[in-house]
Parts: C-alpha cells; sequence; structure tokens
C-alpha cells in the first residue's frame, strides 16, 4: 500500500535558539529520543518504511542519526549499555532513508515539491517531526493509511483548536460524512480567526495523491510570501477529493517551546519511567 513518508526536515528552528544554531531542531531529544525519531517510529509502524528526508544545510546530524555509528557500536559491544541503542537499532533494521537537499526555504509545497524525485508517482505519508503524537492504539499516519483504502484521495489529520489559534495552522471547512470525517471543500492557511472557516485546525500528518506535485508547481506564493501545501490541496479538494480526519491520540506541538516541555513532561511520566 503507502510505503513512503516524507519528511520536510531543512527549517531553522528559530524558536529554539540558540539551541538550533548548530543542531537540527529536529535532533532535540524528548528525554532520550530525537524528535525526527518518534515521527519515523510513527510511520514505520504504519508501513512506510521507506523514510524521504527533505533536508537543507545544517542538517547532517539527521543523515547520520539513521546510520551506523561503528565506532559507538564497537566500544560498546557487549555491555548493558547496548540496551539504549534497542530504539534506533530497531528504526534501522525496518526503515530505508532516502534524502534530498532543499536548496531555497519556501515553504512547505516547496519543501514536498523538492521531495517529489524520492517519491515518484504513488501515494505517500508527510510527517512534521514538530507534531509530536502519541497513541495507545495505532499511531496517527496508521490510522490515516487504513482510511485511504477506504477513500483513495489526499487526507489531512485535524483537530479542534481555541479561536484565537487559527492564525498558527491550516484551517479547514467541510461537509461532514461520518464521526470525525469531512469532505473538505474550504481550507486556508493561518488565517486570522475572523477569517477562519471553521476551528478544525490541520496537524502535521498527510497521506498524498501524487497528482499533489503538479498542482504544486502551479501554486503561487501564499501566507508569508511562501509555497503552502495547503493552498494545492485546497486546488486539489475543488478538482477531486481532499478528506479530513479527526485522528486519534494526543498532539503535541513541540514546535514551541511550552509544547516541547508539556511533551517531554509526559514522555518523562508516561513512557519513560514506566518502561
Ligand atoms: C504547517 C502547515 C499548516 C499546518 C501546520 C501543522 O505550518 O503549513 O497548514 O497547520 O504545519 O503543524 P507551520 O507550522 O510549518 O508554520
Amino acid at each position: 500500500m503507502i510505503t513512503k513518508c516524507l519528511f520536510p526536515v531543512a527549517g531553522y528552528g528559530t524558536r529554539f535558539l540558540p539551541a538550533t544554531k548548530s543542531m537540527p531542531k529536529e535532533m532535540l531529544p524528548v528525554v532520550n529520543k530525537p524528535l525526527v525519531q518518534y515521527g519515523v517510529e510513527e510511520a514505520i509502524e504504519a508501513g512506510m518504511t521507506t523514510c524521504a528526508m527533505v533536508t537543507g544545510r545544517g542538517k547532517r546530524a539527521i543523515a547520520d542519526h539513521f546510520d551506523i555509528s561503528y565506532e559507538l557500536e564497537h566500544q560498546i559491544s557487549g555491555s548493558g549499555k547496548e540496551t539504549y541503542l534497542a530504539s534506533i537499532r530497531d528504526v534501522l533494521d525496518q526503515g530505508v532513508f532516502t534524502m534530498v537537499r532543499q536548496r531555497e526555504m519556501k515553504g512547505l509545497g516547496h519543501a514536498i515539491l523538492t521531495g517529489k524525485s524520492l517519491i515518484g508517482n504513488e501515494p505517500f505519508g508527510v510527517l512534521l517531526s514538530d507534531d509530536l503524537c502519541i497513541n495507545d492504539g495505532p499511531g496517527v499516519l496508521a490510522q490515516m493509511a487504513e482510511l485511504y483504502k477506504q477513500f483513495r484521495c489526499s487526507i489531512v489529520a485535524i483537530q479542534e483548536v481555541p479561536a484565537e489559534e487559527t492564525h498558527k495552522y491550516g484551517i479547514i471547512a467541510g461537509e461532514s460524512l461520518k464521526d470525525g470525517i469531512y469532505r473538505v471543500d474550504e481550507m486556508v492557511e493561518k488565517p486570522a480567526p475572523e477569517d477562519a472557516p471553521s476551528n478544525l485546525a490541520i496537524i502535521g500528518r498527510y497521506i498524498l495523491t501524487p497528482d499533489i506535485f503538479d498542482i504544486i508547481s502551479e501554486v503561487e506564493p501564499g501566507a508569508n510570501g511562501e509555497i503552502q501545501l495547503t493552498d494545492a490541496l485546497q486546488i486539489q479538494a475543488q478538482r477531486g477529493c481532499v478528506m479530513a480526519y479527526k485522528f486519534q491520540g494526543r498532539r503535541f506541538d513541540c514546535g514551541s517551546v511550552p509544547g516541547f516541555v508539556e511533551a517531554t513532561n509526559y514522555v518523562y511520566e508516561n513512557i519513560y519511567s514506566a518502561s
């Protein structure tokens, strides 16, 4: 089914400066695991074992993280410390990692288009690792991959946000088909509360059909002067179909310091200390 997931990981992480001056924001650890590894684990669990990373300058640590560190392996081989490497070894056993560099930062839509050569002509997942999602049952991408079997069109994950926060997100409006599933008829990137068509915000999980690439090439710069994925999805919704899905699970906005701290406390108390 869907075997590839795109990870746009070229962003600067300015909100975490100076921590992110020479370290990719995706490598910030939530307790003992970098943010991007949580995302990769979610994709692999959904069967998307090819993880296609759209990286940029200063992001080598991400490529190194998803590779063997021979010296380290040799150093701790046979010792009790090997258990600390278990989760990343599992990821390396199951995943394939491909990379392309985004040379200029022109927005999420542009990042997705840059990843086209790694995806080809097939449906694929997109995961923004700033949004950390934690589930008891199947992860958000796995839930969406299941839904894709039914609808066969692009799907965005959504959650309700307070009206005063609509300017931080892509906001959708649409017809509710059944509990938590909407057929999208409108999408706006980062509207002011008075312009928002609803309070249903897109969070960083998508299933996209490959026609999105041609649509992105047509799109003019939108909010913040950037090529916006939301604008391309709006066109796709008008021409065909885009679904929105209120996912099961908990999401932390790790692109902001308060959200990151909240995630850290949650993971420490509920996952790390419990293991
Ligand atoms: C991006 C998308 C936005 C979405 C958000 C989810 O914005 O453009 O539509 O709601 O991710 O996190 P960013 O947070 O990169 O500004």
